[in-house]
């Protein structure tokens, strides 16, 4: 065994005023594979997190909601905690920013750089809302774009036109939060001053701590020049007050890293032996290491490890950035359904999947990766359920039925269990370099060797003869021996899974050091199917919900009218073509339609799209008896976001033609459309 370890894991503290998505999960599976990893090698490895509390959009949400800032916190630490608990994400503790243990941390950091001369103060100019009588971050002043004149464009940039530009350049700007016109006013802040680090940070960023990409940006920002940071906020703030300047809080950004130790503190009280001290001290021994987005490497990379060394702390031993999540090549979005919540892909999908998709995707780089459905259910079903599961179920059925639960006494085939067990070294030196999809091709290959030796020795076709009992014996306990070093090798990866097959081979947790060691004249447990097959049906399922969930917020009164295409002006004189051309038009079948209780114009139909299904509510009730719909072809509008109606969610319209009341006809019979096809 090599030397043990002491490492210090964290990931970036999510924000407590949104659910958890899956793009939030690529980061948190990824740090939490890493940290599973490094427990299983005998390392003593702490993963610890916090929610994120403070800043002036969670005060807001909770005013918006009536509720106090504390009563939204504590709401959405439950709801993050029971996300992560689902997904197996295995912290060893998780705070919040809003606790004693940070305050003592925020005030002493802030102090000490204080005392040593890193913190300057002076008045700056800044928009400010007369109603609310508070300063206006930039996200909250709106206004029209001084390039294109789009009404209602946010902060620095026209989601229109594209320009950016600064907030105070906005015409006629207002403040998101009252509607007043914003003044401008004079306040006094406080100042880090990231310039004094310059020397410590050059010689971190070389320190070999940091991906090459993340030390190239380092060297952009060095060559720009350090700016002083601004670091205080005017009341009313839901934060931290500086302690020598009532009226005045700590930024969000300047206590949230600090959470990071704030957390391990909270750890070290509730854990004999374990000391803060040995893993903050200047000189600590320890390894210390953030996993973020390519999002916040500012924070984690310059102003962090500066703060820390100013207050008399280690800077981390390196931080590991990782690229943003597409889904389908595309950003998440919620009208496509591919903004998922990790709640809603729960309610449709087990989470081992996902863990392992992301582990096939992630690298050691910041590159972006992408989730694409099609592929996700393809390489979920041939890797884990075709080879991994495959191995076990083709095995354990004849230990069980032909040799009481128990496993031979020797392998048939020693040197192919010892040439299996010898690749753990190298699956080991690619998860700690955090090179996740070489471990699993490897893992992957391995696999494809176990069912190779299966389909040479069929076991199915020994089992008809009597006289080979012992080499049934033998080649089943081969098998599963070499399952059980695949499945030890995935550990990290499918927490839910190995300890299910744990449970089956009935032995101890895997660790690294354990697996070469074969499992022989060992009792079993009966075997029951680890995981299934995804089917497309769970997916649509979950991107409907997704497209859903956004039709959540209450029905306006354009919500509550019929969909059905309105004949009805105003229409624009022109569409470019451009719009036209984004609008999915496509053949549906009527599967279904019913009547609307307490709606005397709607029908409710059951559409099938060529093997997704969407309901709609359509205003053709005078026109149509339900039955006669039924297997009736007719043009629907696929991608209108979905609407939530008082009696269910609208996913699409469909189109018609004709006056109005009874005159509306549906696309005429069959002729030779199918579902789905598209019609334009
Ligand atoms: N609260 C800050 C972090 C403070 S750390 C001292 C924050 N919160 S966040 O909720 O917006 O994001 C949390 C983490 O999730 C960040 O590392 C962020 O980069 C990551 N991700 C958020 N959306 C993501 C994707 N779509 N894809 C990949 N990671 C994403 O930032
Ligand atoms: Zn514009």
């Amino acid at each position: 065994m090599t030397q043990v370890r002491d490492i210090l894991v964290t990931s970036a503290l999510p924000y407590a005023n949104g659910p958890i998505h899956i793009g939030h999960l690529v980061e948190y599976i990824q740090t939490d594979i890493w940290a599973r990893f490094q427990k299983m090698r005998g390392h003593n490895c702490w993963y610890v997190c916090a929610d994120d509390a403070h800043g002036t959009p969670i005060m807001l949400k909770a005013r918006a909601e009536g509720i106090s800032p504390e009563a939204l916190i504590e709401r959405v630490a439950a709801e993050h905690q029971a996300d992560f608990v689902a997904f197996r994400v295995g912290f060893d503790n998780y705070h919040s920013t809003h606790s004693p243990e940070n305050r003592h941390f925020a005030e002493l950091i802030y102090s000490r750089n204080r005392d040593q001369g890193h913190i300057a103060q002076r008045e700056i100019e800044q928009a400010y809302d007369p109603v609310e009588k508070m300063f206006l971050p930039d996200r909250f002043i709106k206004g029209e774009c001084p390039k294109c004149g789009a009404p209602d464009q946010y902060g620095d940039n026209c989601e229109a036109c594209g320009a950016s530009y600064s907030p105070a350049e906005l015409k006629n700007p207002r403040s998101a939060v009252s509607g007043a016109a914003p003044e401008m006013r004079r306040s006094e802040h406080y100042f880090f001053k990231l310039a004094d680090f310059e020397p410590m940070l050059r010689d971190w960023t070389r320190g070999g701590g940091l991906q090459k990409q993340v030390a190239n940006k380092l060297d952009e920002w060095f060559d720009a020049g350090l700016q002083e940071w601004d670091i205080s906020r005017d009341a009313p703030y839901f934060g931290f007050e500086i302690p020598d300047a009532p009226g005045k809080f700590f930024y969000v950004w300047l206590d949230a890293p600090i959470g990071y130790m704030a957390s391990f503190q909270h750890l070290c009280e509730r854990t004999p032996g374990l000391e803060f001290d040995h893993f903050w001290a200047p000189d600590s021994p320890a390894e210390v290491y953030h996993f973020i987005g390519k999002d916040i490497i500012y924070f984690h990379a310059l102003f962090w490890p500066a703060m820390l060394t100013g207050a008399d702390f280690r800077a981390p031993t390196a931080v590991f950035a990782h690229g943003f999540l597409t889904v389908d090549g595309q950003k998440m979005s919620k009208s496509r359904g591919t903004f998922i919540k990790a709640r809603t892909y729960l309610d449709h999908l087990n989470p081992e999947y996902l863990r392992y998709y992301f582990a096939a995707k992630l690298g050691p780089g910041v590159d972006d990766i992408d989730l694409s459905l099609e592929d996700f259910q393809a390489r979920v079903n041939a890797d884990l359920v075709g080879k991994i599961v495959n191995i076990a179920s083709r095995t354990a059925s004849f230990i069980h039925k032909r040799f009481v639960g128990r496993l031979a006494a020797t392998l048939p085939e020693p040197a192919l269990f010892a040439e299996f067990a010898a690749a753990g070294e190298s699956i080991a030196a690619a998860y700690d370099k955090r090179e996740l999809g070489r471990a699993m091709r490897e893992i992957m290959a391995l696999a494809d060797r176990a069912n190779q030796y299966i389909d040479e020795q069929a076991p199915w076709v020994i089992a008809k003869d009597p006289s080979r009992e012992a080499e049934l014996h033998g080649v089943c306990t081969q098998g599963l021996n070499l399952f059980r070093l695949l499945i030890g090798w995935l550990r990290p990866v499918l927490p839910g899974t190995a300890e299910a097959a744990e449970a089956f081979l009935r032995i101890a947790p895997l660790t690294w050091d354990a697996l070469p060691k074969p499992l022989l004249d060992h009792q079993v447990e009966k075997f029951k199917p680890l995981m299934t097959r995804i089917e497309r049906s769970q997916i649509d399922a979950m991107l409907a919900a997704s497209r859903a969930d956004l039709a959540g917020t209450p029905a306006t009164g354009a919500a509550n009218q019929p969909a059905v295409a309105s004949l009805d002006p105003p229409l624009a004189d022109t569409i470019d073509y451009d719009s036209f051309a984004q609008v999915d038009l496509r053949i549906a079948r009527i599967l279904e339609a019913s009547l609307v209780e307490g709606a005397d114009k709607l029908l409710r139909l059951r559409l099938d799209l060529g093997g997704e299904e969407r309901q709609v509510f359509a205003g053709i009730r005078a026109a149509y008896v339900p039955e006669s719909l039924t297997g009736r072809l007719t043009v629907m509008v696929a991608n209108l976001a979905p609407r939530k109606m008082r009696f269910g969610v609208s996913e699409g319209m469909v189109l018609a033609a004709g006056p109005g009341g009874k005159d509306i006809f549906l696309l005429s019979p069959d002729s030779g459309a199918m579902p789905g096809m598209k019609v334009k």
